[in-house]
């Protein structure tokens, strides 16, 4: 299969592409990378990516920002980075990504644990993601040509302790390597409408 990987040189990105290369012909993107640059947060970007790549049978989004603070000093404009970004990126990948995907090709999206993390400061992540969830819930009833989407929902990674484990004290990280086998079951498997959850 020929896929895309959004985020490609991320921490869950480079684990993705490692596993999926094992198959597949991978196409990795994002802002910085020479060959294939994409800015998920600007429409035009990612018209721009898929015209230059063309039919596609999977589209991964291994991407997008969200705001870590508390709620009392939250501002909306803290709050839609998380929307123009994380949720509107990945959004806009399978709105445009569908005339793209080949017949049975698959989206597979990322959200995170945060909705049911129960701590604090992660407000606009648990917005976001369950959005996510939700946009993927149900656009997987109304993709056509056998078209699928799922999301992966990780816990916080071993690799990222030393940025997000103040914030998941208690919680048992996961390696990005184990992650990347969910989005291996999304894009080799045959669900849709799916949430694979590695926590
Ligand atoms: N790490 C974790 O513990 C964890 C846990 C749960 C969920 N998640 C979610 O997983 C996703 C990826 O997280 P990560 O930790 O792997 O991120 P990361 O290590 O910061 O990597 C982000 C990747 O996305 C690219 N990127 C950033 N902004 C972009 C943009 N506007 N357009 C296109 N590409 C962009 C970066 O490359 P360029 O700089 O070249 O653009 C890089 O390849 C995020 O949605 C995050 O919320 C992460």
């Amino acid at each position: 299969m020929k896929v895309i990987v959004v985020g490609a040189s991320g921490t869950i990105g480079q684990a993705v592409v490692k596993e999926l290369a094992q198959r597949h012909d991978i196409i990795q993107a994002s802002r910085h990378n020479v060959t294939h640059p994409v800015d998920i947060t600007r429409p035009e970007s990612i018209a721009a990516l898929f015209e230059k790549v063309g039919p596609v049978d999977a589209v991964v989004a291994a991407v997008g920002d969200i705001h870590f603070g508390p709620l009392a000093e939250m501002t909306g404009e803290q709050f839609r980075l998380g929307l123009n970004s994380k949720l509107m990126g990945q959004v806009e990948l399978v709105l445009q990504g569908q005339r793209f995907l080949n017949d049975g090709g698959s989206f597979t999206l990322t959200s995170g644990i945060a909705v049911d993390a129960s701590i604090r400061n992660i407000v606009n992540a648990s917005a976001v993601n369950r959005a996510l969830e939700g946009f993927a819930v149900g656009s997987a009833l109304e993709l056509s040509r056998g078209q699928r989407i799922n999301v992966v929902s990780p816990t916080v990674l071993t690799e990222s302790m030393p940025t997000y484990g103040p914030y998941f004290v208690g919680f048992e990280s996961v390696p990005a390597a184990r992650v990347a086998l969910a989005y291996a079951r999304s894009v080799d498997g045959a669900g849709t409408g799916k949430i694979y959850r590695v926590w």
